[in-house]
Protein backbone atom coordinates (compact mmCIF):
# COMPACT_ATOMS: atom_id res chain seq x y z
CA UNK A 1 0.00 0.00 0.00
CA UNK A 2 2.95 2.43 0.42
CA UNK A 3 5.36 3.35 -2.36
CA UNK A 4 8.82 4.18 -1.37
CA UNK A 5 8.14 7.24 -2.74
CA UNK A 6 5.43 7.82 -0.31
CA UNK A 7 7.31 6.26 2.65
CA UNK A 8 10.03 9.69 1.67
CA UNK A 9 7.26 11.46 1.88
CA UNK A 10 6.21 10.16 5.14
CA UNK A 11 9.71 11.08 6.60
CA UNK A 12 9.18 14.63 5.97
CA UNK A 13 5.78 15.20 7.85
CA UNK A 14 5.65 15.44 11.94
CA UNK A 15 4.45 11.82 13.57
CA UNK A 16 1.89 10.79 14.22
CA UNK A 17 -0.45 11.48 11.51
CA UNK A 18 -3.80 10.00 10.05
CA UNK A 19 -2.92 9.19 6.72
CA UNK A 20 -6.08 8.71 3.85
CA UNK A 21 -5.60 6.65 0.41
CA UNK A 22 -8.26 8.25 -1.43
CA UNK A 23 -8.15 6.07 -4.35
CA UNK A 24 -8.75 3.28 -2.22
CA UNK A 25 -11.96 5.13 -0.77
CA UNK A 26 -13.12 5.89 -4.55
CA UNK A 27 -12.66 1.93 -5.11
CA UNK A 28 -14.76 1.37 -2.45
CA UNK A 29 -17.66 3.93 -3.17
CA UNK A 30 -17.41 2.53 -6.02
CA UNK A 31 -18.23 -1.17 -5.49
CA UNK A 32 -20.91 -0.33 -2.12
CA UNK A 33 -22.65 1.58 -5.14
CA UNK A 34 -22.78 -1.18 -7.74
CA UNK A 35 -23.54 -3.03 -5.71
CA UNK A 36 -26.45 -1.38 -3.94
CA UNK A 37 -27.97 0.02 -7.05
CA UNK A 38 -28.63 -3.42 -8.81
CA UNK A 39 -30.85 -3.96 -5.99
CA UNK A 40 -32.49 -0.23 -5.86
CA UNK A 41 -30.87 -0.20 -1.71
CA UNK A 42 -30.22 3.06 -0.65
CA UNK A 43 -27.16 3.77 1.46
CA UNK A 44 -26.55 6.38 4.16
CA UNK A 45 -22.39 6.95 5.50
CA UNK A 46 -22.74 7.10 9.13
CA UNK A 47 -20.63 10.44 9.87
CA UNK A 48 -19.81 8.68 13.17
CA UNK A 49 -16.82 6.52 11.56
CA UNK A 50 -14.87 9.54 10.37
CA UNK A 51 -16.14 13.12 9.61
CA UNK A 52 -13.15 15.10 8.01
CA UNK A 53 -14.39 17.22 5.04
CA UNK A 54 -12.04 15.56 2.69
CA UNK A 55 -13.58 12.16 3.32
CA UNK A 56 -17.07 13.38 3.05
CA UNK A 57 -17.04 15.96 0.52
CA UNK A 58 -15.78 12.72 -1.79
CA UNK A 59 -18.71 10.15 -0.40
CA UNK A 60 -21.29 12.55 -1.24
CA UNK A 61 -20.09 13.41 -4.58
CA UNK A 62 -20.79 9.69 -5.09
CA UNK A 63 -24.14 10.11 -4.38
CA UNK A 64 -24.49 8.73 -1.03
CA UNK A 65 -26.68 9.93 1.97
CA UNK A 66 -25.59 10.48 5.42
CA UNK A 67 -26.12 8.30 9.06
CA UNK A 68 -26.15 11.47 11.75
CA UNK A 69 -26.30 10.97 15.81
CA UNK A 70 -25.86 14.25 16.59
CA UNK A 71 -27.21 18.04 15.59
CA UNK A 72 -23.19 18.85 14.55
CA UNK A 73 -23.25 15.52 12.45
CA UNK A 74 -26.46 16.92 10.57
CA UNK A 75 -24.87 20.58 10.14
CA UNK A 76 -21.59 19.07 9.22
CA UNK A 77 -23.21 17.05 6.56
CA UNK A 78 -25.05 20.05 4.58
CA UNK A 79 -22.22 21.95 5.10
CA UNK A 80 -20.66 19.08 3.18
CA UNK A 81 -23.42 19.09 0.16
CA UNK A 82 -25.67 15.86 1.55
CA UNK A 83 -28.67 16.33 0.55
CA UNK A 84 -31.50 16.96 3.67
CA UNK A 85 -34.39 14.24 2.27
CA UNK A 86 -30.78 11.74 2.56
CA UNK A 87 -30.36 12.40 5.61
CA UNK A 88 -31.10 9.95 8.66
CA UNK A 89 -30.63 11.73 12.25
CA UNK A 90 -30.77 8.48 15.06
CA UNK A 91 -29.42 8.42 18.82
CA UNK A 92 -31.01 7.47 21.93
CA UNK A 93 -30.74 10.91 23.33
CA UNK A 94 -31.44 13.60 21.03
CA UNK A 95 -31.35 17.04 22.69
CA UNK A 96 -34.06 19.91 22.19
CA UNK A 97 -31.36 21.88 19.96
CA UNK A 98 -30.50 18.65 17.98
CA UNK A 99 -34.23 18.04 17.41
CA UNK A 100 -34.51 21.77 16.35
CA UNK A 101 -32.06 21.52 13.62
CA UNK A 102 -33.60 18.38 12.22
CA UNK A 103 -36.99 20.17 12.00
CA UNK A 104 -35.58 23.27 10.34
CA UNK A 105 -33.29 21.22 7.83
CA UNK A 106 -36.23 19.01 6.34
CA UNK A 107 -34.55 15.73 7.24
CA UNK A 108 -35.30 12.05 5.85
CA UNK A 109 -36.07 11.32 9.27
CA UNK A 110 -35.27 11.17 13.21
CA UNK A 111 -34.91 7.47 13.65
CA UNK A 112 -36.56 7.80 17.24
CA UNK A 113 -35.73 5.29 19.90
CA UNK A 114 -38.63 5.70 22.94
CA UNK A 115 -42.40 6.97 23.24
CA UNK A 116 -41.40 10.19 25.44
CA UNK A 117 -38.49 10.81 22.97
CA UNK A 118 -41.55 11.08 20.39
CA UNK A 119 -43.68 12.82 22.23
CA UNK A 120 -41.14 15.55 22.38
CA UNK A 121 -40.13 15.81 18.81
CA UNK A 122 -43.92 16.21 18.36
CA UNK A 123 -43.99 18.73 20.86
CA UNK A 124 -41.03 20.86 19.33
CA UNK A 125 -42.23 20.24 15.28
CA UNK A 126 -45.35 21.93 16.63
CA UNK A 127 -44.14 24.98 18.23
CA UNK A 128 -41.92 24.97 15.25
CA UNK A 129 -44.95 24.50 12.74
CA UNK A 130 -43.48 21.83 11.12
CA UNK A 131 -44.05 18.23 10.42
CA UNK A 132 -41.46 15.44 11.98
CA UNK A 133 -40.81 12.63 9.96
CA UNK A 134 -40.03 9.71 12.19
CA UNK A 135 -38.56 6.22 12.15
CA UNK A 136 -38.80 4.26 14.82
CA UNK A 137 -35.53 1.96 15.89
CA UNK A 138 -37.04 -1.17 16.28
CA UNK A 139 -34.93 -3.44 18.67
CA UNK A 140 -34.81 -7.21 16.85
CA UNK A 141 -33.44 -8.67 19.84
CA UNK A 142 -30.99 -10.10 16.97
CA UNK A 143 -27.31 -11.24 18.39
CA UNK A 144 -25.00 -9.65 16.30
CA UNK A 145 -22.06 -12.03 17.81
CA UNK A 146 -19.51 -8.99 17.73
CA UNK A 147 -17.87 -7.83 21.08
CA UNK A 148 -20.09 -6.80 24.02
CA UNK A 149 -19.32 -3.35 23.58
CA UNK A 150 -20.12 -2.91 20.17
CA UNK A 151 -23.48 -5.04 19.86
CA UNK A 152 -26.84 -3.64 20.28
CA UNK A 153 -29.75 -5.23 18.86
CA UNK A 154 -30.73 -7.62 22.06
CA UNK A 155 -33.41 -6.82 24.55
CA UNK A 156 -30.77 -6.03 26.75
CA UNK A 157 -28.87 -2.84 25.14
CA UNK A 158 -30.38 0.21 25.85
CA UNK A 159 -31.27 0.92 21.89
CA UNK A 160 -35.15 1.38 20.01
CA UNK A 161 -37.96 -0.10 21.37
CA UNK A 162 -39.27 -3.50 21.80
CA UNK A 163 -41.33 -5.35 19.03
CA UNK A 164 -43.50 -6.92 21.58
CA UNK A 165 -44.19 -3.15 22.78
CA UNK A 166 -45.55 -1.77 19.17
CA UNK A 167 -49.21 -2.14 19.43
CA UNK A 168 -48.72 0.12 22.18
CA UNK A 169 -47.07 2.60 20.75
CA UNK A 170 -48.40 3.04 17.86
CA UNK A 171 -52.03 3.61 19.85
CA UNK A 172 -49.79 6.19 21.66
CA UNK A 173 -48.73 8.00 18.75
CA UNK A 174 -51.24 8.35 16.27
CA UNK A 175 -53.22 10.75 17.70
CA UNK A 176 -50.26 12.77 17.58
CA UNK A 177 -50.19 15.63 14.38
CA UNK A 178 -46.91 16.84 13.98
CA UNK A 179 -45.22 13.42 13.54
CA UNK A 180 -45.30 11.27 10.36
CA UNK A 181 -44.37 7.81 10.77
CA UNK A 182 -42.61 7.28 7.29
CA UNK A 183 -39.86 4.39 8.38
CA UNK A 184 -39.17 1.28 10.52
CA UNK A 185 -35.36 0.98 11.37
CA UNK A 186 -33.04 -1.26 13.05
CA UNK A 187 -29.16 -1.85 13.65
CA UNK A 188 -27.81 -4.76 15.43
CA UNK A 189 -24.00 -4.07 16.03
CA UNK A 190 -21.02 -3.38 14.57
CA UNK A 191 -17.96 -5.35 12.84
CA UNK A 192 -20.31 -8.31 12.04
CA UNK A 193 -18.13 -10.55 10.11
CA UNK A 194 -20.80 -13.32 10.30
CA UNK A 195 -23.18 -12.57 7.79
CA UNK A 196 -25.85 -14.83 8.32
CA UNK A 197 -27.24 -13.04 11.58
CA UNK A 198 -28.34 -10.00 8.82
CA UNK A 199 -30.70 -12.98 7.87
CA UNK A 200 -31.28 -13.70 10.77
CA UNK A 201 -32.44 -9.72 11.03
CA UNK A 202 -34.61 -10.28 7.96
CA UNK A 203 -36.59 -12.39 9.47
CA UNK A 204 -37.46 -10.76 12.28
CA UNK A 205 -37.99 -7.66 10.20
CA UNK A 206 -40.78 -9.59 8.34
CA UNK A 207 -42.31 -11.38 10.94
CA UNK A 208 -42.39 -6.92 12.36
CA UNK A 209 -44.08 -5.59 9.20
CA UNK A 210 -46.97 -8.16 10.17
CA UNK A 211 -47.26 -6.30 13.58
CA UNK A 212 -48.10 -2.58 11.35
CA UNK A 213 -50.23 -4.98 8.66
CA UNK A 214 -52.52 -5.97 11.43
CA UNK A 215 -52.26 -2.60 12.95
CA UNK A 216 -53.08 -1.22 9.30
CA UNK A 217 -50.15 1.09 9.46
CA UNK A 218 -48.20 1.50 5.97
CA UNK A 219 -44.30 2.17 6.27
CA UNK A 220 -42.76 3.99 3.24
CA UNK A 221 -39.22 2.54 4.52
CA UNK A 222 -37.33 0.41 5.91
CA UNK A 223 -33.48 1.30 7.48
CA UNK A 224 -31.50 -1.51 8.36
CA UNK A 225 -28.87 0.16 9.95
CA UNK A 226 -25.18 -0.43 9.38
CA UNK A 227 -23.01 -2.93 10.63
CA UNK A 228 -21.41 -4.83 8.15
CA UNK A 229 -17.31 -6.00 8.82
CA UNK A 230 -14.03 -5.53 8.03
CA UNK A 231 -10.91 -7.50 7.79
CA UNK A 232 -8.46 -5.89 10.27
CA UNK A 233 -6.00 -9.02 10.11
CA UNK A 234 -5.40 -8.67 6.14
CA UNK A 235 -5.99 -4.91 5.30
CA UNK A 236 -4.58 -5.17 1.61
CA UNK A 237 -5.90 -8.66 0.71
CA UNK A 238 -9.52 -8.05 1.63
CA UNK A 239 -8.72 -4.28 1.27
CA UNK A 240 -12.34 -4.33 0.12
CA UNK A 241 -15.67 -5.16 2.75
CA UNK A 242 -18.19 -8.32 1.45
CA UNK A 243 -20.62 -5.50 -0.22
CA UNK A 244 -21.84 -8.27 -2.75
CA UNK A 245 -22.81 -10.47 -0.56
CA UNK A 246 -23.85 -8.61 2.11
CA UNK A 247 -26.58 -6.77 -0.13
CA UNK A 248 -27.81 -9.90 -1.37
CA UNK A 249 -28.86 -11.37 2.15
CA UNK A 250 -31.12 -8.69 2.11
CA UNK A 251 -32.55 -8.44 -1.47
CA UNK A 252 -32.93 -12.24 -1.38
CA UNK A 253 -34.30 -12.20 2.86
CA UNK A 254 -36.63 -9.02 2.79
CA UNK A 255 -40.15 -9.32 2.37
CA UNK A 256 -41.17 -5.84 1.16
CA UNK A 257 -44.45 -4.33 0.94
CA UNK A 258 -45.25 -2.18 -1.43
CA UNK A 259 -43.05 0.38 -2.80
CA UNK A 260 -41.34 0.15 0.06
CA UNK A 261 -37.45 1.27 -0.10
CA UNK A 262 -34.81 -0.01 1.94
CA UNK A 263 -32.14 1.97 3.49
CA UNK A 264 -28.35 1.15 5.03
CA UNK A 265 -26.13 3.02 7.04
CA UNK A 266 -22.71 2.09 6.75
CA UNK A 267 -19.71 3.31 8.54
CA UNK A 268 -16.76 1.44 9.67
CA UNK A 269 -16.83 -1.05 5.97
CA UNK A 270 -16.52 2.50 3.53
CA UNK A 271 -13.85 3.98 5.34
CA UNK A 272 -11.81 1.79 7.52
CA UNK A 273 -9.41 0.18 4.95
CA UNK A 274 -8.47 4.11 3.18
CA UNK A 275 -7.10 5.33 6.55
CA UNK A 276 -3.65 4.85 8.60
CA UNK A 277 -2.56 6.24 11.94
CA UNK A 278 1.99 6.76 10.73
CA UNK A 279 4.03 6.96 13.72
CA UNK A 280 7.46 6.76 14.43
CA UNK A 281 9.43 4.81 17.09
CA UNK A 282 9.99 6.11 20.05
CA UNK A 283 12.09 3.69 21.97
CA UNK A 284 13.23 0.47 21.90
CA UNK A 285 12.84 -0.93 25.61
CA UNK A 286 14.53 -4.11 26.59
CA UNK A 287 12.34 -5.53 29.31
CA UNK A 288 13.58 -8.66 31.63
CA UNK A 289 10.72 -10.98 29.42
CA UNK A 290 9.52 -8.90 26.51
CA UNK A 291 10.82 -6.26 24.43
CA UNK A 292 8.67 -3.15 23.84
CA UNK A 293 8.47 -0.81 21.03
CA UNK A 294 7.85 2.83 22.63
CA UNK A 295 5.63 4.98 19.75
CA UNK A 296 4.61 8.34 19.32
CA UNK A 297 1.20 6.91 18.75
CA UNK A 298 -1.01 6.50 21.17
CA UNK A 299 -4.59 5.58 22.67
CA UNK A 300 -5.52 9.52 22.37
CA UNK A 301 -4.91 8.94 18.72
CA UNK A 302 -6.50 5.88 18.41
CA UNK A 303 -7.93 4.06 21.35
CA UNK A 304 -9.63 1.05 20.00
CA UNK A 305 -7.30 -1.18 21.23
CA UNK A 306 -7.51 -0.34 24.86
CA UNK A 307 -11.35 0.07 24.69
CA UNK A 308 -12.45 -2.90 23.03
CA UNK A 309 -9.39 -5.03 22.85
CA UNK A 310 -9.73 -4.51 19.07
CA UNK A 311 -6.81 -5.64 16.71
CA UNK A 312 -5.12 -3.26 14.31
CA UNK A 313 -2.20 -4.53 12.18
CA UNK A 314 1.19 -2.77 12.83
CA UNK A 315 3.61 -2.61 9.62
CA UNK A 316 6.84 -1.55 9.15
CA UNK A 317 7.77 0.92 6.76
CA UNK A 318 11.68 1.59 7.20
CA UNK A 319 13.03 -1.69 8.26
CA UNK A 320 13.68 -5.08 6.49
CA UNK A 321 15.79 -6.35 8.98
CA UNK A 322 14.54 -10.23 10.70
CA UNK A 323 11.50 -10.16 12.84
CA UNK A 324 11.21 -9.55 16.37
CA UNK A 325 8.64 -9.97 18.90
CA UNK A 326 7.15 -7.13 20.28
CA UNK A 327 4.81 -5.40 22.69
CA UNK A 328 4.03 -2.01 20.96
CA UNK A 329 2.76 0.45 23.31
CA UNK A 330 1.84 4.17 23.40
CA UNK A 331 3.47 6.81 25.60
CA UNK A 332 0.35 7.84 27.67
CA UNK A 333 0.63 6.96 31.26
CA UNK A 334 -1.92 4.14 31.43
CA UNK A 335 -1.40 0.42 31.76
CA UNK A 336 -4.01 -0.05 29.04
CA UNK A 337 -2.19 2.05 26.50
CA UNK A 338 -0.95 -0.74 24.53
CA UNK A 339 -1.98 -1.29 20.66
CA UNK A 340 -0.38 -4.63 20.28
CA UNK A 341 1.09 -7.67 22.69
CA UNK A 342 3.77 -9.92 21.10
CA UNK A 343 3.58 -9.17 17.69
CA UNK A 344 6.15 -9.92 14.92
CA UNK A 345 7.67 -6.97 13.29
CA UNK A 346 10.97 -6.46 12.02
CA UNK A 347 13.38 -5.35 14.37
CA UNK A 348 13.41 -1.66 14.84
CA UNK A 349 15.36 1.36 16.27
CA UNK A 350 14.42 4.50 17.11
CA UNK A 351 13.38 6.40 14.49
CA UNK A 352 11.66 3.89 12.04
CA UNK A 353 8.27 4.27 10.98
CA UNK A 354 5.13 2.16 11.60
CA UNK A 355 1.83 2.10 10.27
CA UNK A 356 -1.22 1.14 12.20
CA UNK A 357 -3.90 0.09 9.52
CA UNK A 358 -7.31 -0.02 9.11
CA UNK A 359 -7.61 3.14 11.03
CA UNK A 360 -10.08 5.35 8.48
CA UNK A 361 -13.09 4.38 11.07
CA UNK A 362 -13.51 5.04 14.69
CA UNK A 363 -9.88 6.30 14.90
CA UNK A 364 -9.48 9.88 14.30
CA UNK A 365 -13.11 10.72 15.49
CA UNK A 366 -12.12 9.38 18.64
CA UNK A 367 -8.81 10.60 19.31
CA UNK A 368 -8.73 12.49 22.54
CA UNK A 369 -6.10 15.21 23.70
CA UNK A 370 -5.63 13.16 26.99
CA UNK A 371 -2.47 13.90 28.52
CA UNK A 372 -2.56 16.97 26.75
CA UNK A 373 -1.05 15.43 23.55
CA UNK A 374 -2.04 16.53 20.23
CA UNK A 375 -4.22 15.64 18.24
CA UNK A 376 -2.60 13.81 14.71
CA UNK A 377 -3.01 15.42 11.60
CA UNK A 378 -4.37 14.19 8.21
CA UNK A 379 -3.28 14.04 4.97
CA UNK A 380 -4.63 12.49 1.93
CA UNK A 381 -2.76 10.33 -0.63
CA UNK A 382 -3.73 12.60 -3.81
CA UNK A 383 -2.03 15.28 -2.51
CA UNK A 384 0.96 13.92 -0.83
CA UNK A 385 2.17 12.05 -4.04
N1 LIG B 1 -26.27 3.06 12.47
C1 LIG B 1 -26.33 3.09 13.81
C2 LIG B 1 -27.61 3.33 14.46
C3 LIG B 1 -25.16 2.91 14.58
O1 LIG B 1 -25.23 2.94 15.90
C4 LIG B 1 -23.91 2.67 13.92
C5 LIG B 1 -22.69 2.49 14.69
C6 LIG B 1 -23.91 2.66 12.51
C7 LIG B 1 -25.11 2.84 11.82
C8 LIG B 1 -22.67 2.43 11.71
O2 LIG B 1 -22.17 1.15 11.94
P1 LIG B 1 -20.93 0.55 11.12
O3 LIG B 1 -21.37 0.30 9.70
O4 LIG B 1 -19.83 1.53 11.24
O5 LIG B 1 -20.65 -0.72 11.83
N2 LIG B 1 -16.55 2.80 18.07
C9 LIG B 1 -16.83 1.40 17.77
C10 LIG B 1 -18.00 1.22 16.84
C11 LIG B 1 -19.27 1.83 17.36
C12 LIG B 1 -20.39 1.71 16.39
C13 LIG B 1 -21.54 2.54 16.82
N3 LIG B 1 -22.65 2.53 15.95
C14 LIG B 1 -15.57 0.77 17.20
O6 LIG B 1 -14.55 1.46 17.12
O7 LIG B 1 -15.54 -0.42 16.88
Amino acid sequence: MFSETLIKKFEQIETPFYFYDVQLLQKTLETVKNASEKYNFSVHYALKANSNNRILELIQKNGFGADCVSGNEVLKALENGFSPSKIAFAGVGKTDKEIKIGLNSGIFSFNCESIPEIEVINQIAHKEGKLAKIAIRINPNVDSKTHKHITTGLSENKFGVNYEDLPELLKIIKPLKNIQLVGIHFHIGSQITNLSVFKDLCIRINEIQDIFVAQQTEIEHVNVGGGLGISYENPDEDATARFEEYFKIFADNLKLKPRQTVHFELGRSIIAQSGSLISKVLYVKKGNSKNFLILDAGMNDLIRPALYQAFHKIESLTSDKQDSVYDIVGPVCESSDVFVKDFKLPEAQRGDLVAIRSAGAYGEVMASAYNLKDFAKAYYSDILQ
